[in-house]
């Protein structure tokens, strides 16, 4: 599919057919398995200003924390007492956690017998290298938009290339790699939407994860429109049907912006959940933008209600580690 087919596609008012399509093709491909992700929010301290994230660094509101290694290490332990075989480990961008640290985070994580995926940001190859090294098996670093200038209005102090070649290293390196975009973004033009899609083809991504921007009030962009829930799914479910082995969250951005969104990606080429498990102290700081709404694993009946969501349209939750089908294709 080139981009003229692509933005067509999403031009096109018949979301609900393109819905369909994207779930026919990932219970032709994964099936009925809905993967959950154990998400531990270790440190809110970021040295970026991105303009739309509420904890970047000119947030000057912001009470800022960092889980000491054995936090880490006990909220891993109770994502895994609580049936969860991946822990998410995300940050903002920051210097909190040495590397000799990180490592030692990362085998002692790895330990446990639980798949670990890293969403810490831009660094070295080298680091990234040694996260392997030590055990860590995916990582996440969304490009957030392929639109260089738009990019770079963004991320005042970002680099674009940088953070191509980021993935790339990632991908060389043999990281379950995982990128993704905002939708919705001031400016952003649908042909910038179906550029992002090609490089997620081009890059071979092995997750792909999208949420609607969504307006924080401590940030430049507190007056900004938020996206639209039905473009982001119509993206999302366009993904799945280019790219049917890979995984795709239903982000907690689609749920804030929509009672339903969840429910309405995972029935549209989502498979995967990704619950909160951070010590609900720090919880609150740890706001990208405005009344996150995800499950809050460590409320039970929250958990329970995320397994019976999944049961109703059909799936069930996945006993297994769950790593891409598109890296799996590759790393037999
Ligand atoms: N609205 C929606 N998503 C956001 N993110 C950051 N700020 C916002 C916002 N205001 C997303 C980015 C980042 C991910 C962790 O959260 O895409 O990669």
């Amino acid at each position: 599919m080139e981009q003229k087919e692509i933005i067509e596609i999403l031009k096109n008012d018949n979301a609900e057919e393109l819905y369909q399509k994207a779930h026919k093709t990932r219970v032709e491909t994964i099936g009925h398995n809905v993967y959950l992700r154990a998400l531990i929010e270790c440190s809110n301290v970021c040295s970026r200003n991105c303009l739309y994230c509420g904890i970047n660094r000119e947030n000057k509101e912001l009470k800022h924390f960092s889980l000491s290694k054995d936090e880490i290490i006990k909220t891993a332990k109770l994502a895994k007492e609580l049936g969860f075989k991946t822990i998410v480990l995300q940050s903002g961008e920051n210097q909190v956690y040495d590397l000799k640290t990180m490592c030692g985070i990362i085998e002692e994580i790895k330990s446990l017998n639980l798949a670990l995926t890293l969403s810490l940001g831009e660094k070295t190859f080298e680091e990234y290298k040694q996260y392997k090294k030590s055990g860590a098996d995916r990582y996440l670093l969304r490009i957030e938009t392929t639109d260089e200038i738009l990019f770079q209005k963004m991320h005042p102090d970002g680099n674009f290339k940088n953070r191509v070649e980021c993935l790339y290293n990632l991908k060389e390196l043999n990281y379950e790699t995982g990128t993704g975009i905002l939708v919705g973004l001031p400016n952003q033009t649908i042909e910038s939407l179906a550029k992002d899609i090609l490089f997620f083809r081009e890059l071979d991504a092995d997750m792909i994860g999208l949420g609607p921007f969504i307006p924080h009030n401590k940030t430049l962009l507190k007056n900004e429109k938020a996206g639209d829930l039905e473009l982001t799914l119509k993206v999302m479910a366009l993904v799945r049907i280019l790219m049917p082995n890979i995984n795709i969250p239903a982000t907690t951005a689609m749920e804030t912006l929509s009672k339903n969104g969840r429910k309405k990606a995972l029935i549209s080429g989502a498979n995967v959940v990704m619950p909160n498990v951070t010590p609900i102290l720090n919880r609150e700081n740890y706001s990208i933008y405005p009344d996150k709404k995800g499950v809050n694993a460590l409320n039970k009946e929250e958990l329970e209600k995320l397994y019976k969501e999944i049961e109703e349209i059909g799936d069930k939750v996945s006993g297994g580690f769950g790593a891409s089908k598109n890296f799996k294709k590759i790393n037999k």
